[in-house]
C-alpha cells in the first residue's frame, strides 16, 4: 500500500542567516530541499513525495508542491488534506526540509516500526549537560531521561490525519508526534542519526557542505 513523503519546507528560516530561507540554500549546488525530496524518491518504499512550500516559492521546488500555513503545524495540516483530497495513503513520512541528509536505514527502521505502531520518531540521546537557562544558569536537568527528536517522523496516514483534525485551533505544535499522543496514540522511537540534524543557525550549512564533500571522496 502507499506510503507517501511529505516534506514541509514553507518556514522563513531567519535563524540560519542568508538572504534566501534556509531550506532553498544550496549545499553542494542543490536547495536543501532538493535533497531531502531526491532522497525520498530514491527510496524503494515510497511511491510518491508532496512538497508544502509557501506560495511563492511553488514555482522553485521540483515534483508536486502545495501552499503552507503560517506555522508549521498549518503546513502539515495544508499537506495531509492535499493527500487526503486525492484519494490518501496507508503511511505518510513527514519530514523537515532543512534536514537535508536521510539515511535509507532511517527509512526502513521507521517504516517497520509502524508495523506495530501508529507513529515512529528518530530519537538520540542529548550529549550535553542541560540546565534550566536564564542570565544566571539553574538547576542541572537528568538528561538521561531526555530525548531529541527528529524528522522523518512516519505515521498511520489515516491516525495522523485525524489527531490534526482534530488539535485545538491557535495552540502550536513543533512537531506532529505531539499530535499524534495527543490523540491518543503511542508513538515509538527509532535510533536517529547525527546526520538528520536539522540546519539551523549560520555554520551548521558549511558544516553539511563539508561533510558533503568529504562523503564525495
Ligand atoms: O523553523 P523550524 O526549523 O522549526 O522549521 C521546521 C520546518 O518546518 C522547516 O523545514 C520549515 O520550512 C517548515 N515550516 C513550514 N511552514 C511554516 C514554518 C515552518 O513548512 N509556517
Amino acid at each position: 500500500s502507499d506510503t507517501v513523503a511529505l516534506i514541509v519546507a514553507a518556514g522563513k528560516g531567519e535563524r540560519a542567516g542568508g538572504d534566501v530561507p534556509k531550506q532553498f540554500q544550496l549545499l553542494g549546488r542543490v536547495p536543501l530541499v532538493e535533497h531531502a525530496r531526491r532522497a525520498f524518491a530514491g527510496h524503494p518504499a515510497i511511491q510518491s513525495v508532496l512538497t508544502v512550500v509557501a506560495p511563492s516559492q511553488e514555482a522553485s521546488v521540483m515534483g508536486a508542491s502545495v501552499a503552507g500555513g503560517e506555522t508549521r503545524r498549518e503546513s502539515v495540516r495544508n499537506g495531509l488534506e492535499a493527500i487526503a483530497a486525492t484519494g490518501g495513503a496507508a503511511r505518510v513520512l513527514i519530514h523537515d526540509a532543512a534536514r537535508p541528509t536521510i539515511p535509507k536505514a532511517i527509512v526502513d527502521r521507521l517504516l517497520e516500526a509502524l508495523d506495530n505502531a501508529r507513529g515512529a520518531v528518530p530519537v538520540l540521546p542529548v550529549a550535553d549537560t542541560l540546565v534550566r537557562g536564564g542570565v544566571r544558569i539553574g538547576d542541572v536537568i537528568d538528561r538521561s531521561t531526555l530525548a531529541r527528536v527528529q524528522t522523518p517522523q512516519a505515521f498511520d496516514f489515516a491516525a495522523i490525519l485525524a489527531a490534526h483534525r482534530a488539535w485545538p485551533e491557535g495552540e502550536e505544535a513543533t512537531d506532529d508526534a505531539q499530535i499524534l499522543r495527543r490523540a491518543g496514540y503511542d508513538v515509538v522511537s527509532v535510533v536517529g542519526d547525527p546526520l538528520l540534524d536539522k540546519i539551523t543557525y549560520p555554520g551548521d550549512l558549511a558544516l553539511a557542505e563539508a561533510r558533503l564533500e568529504a562523503s564525495m571522496r
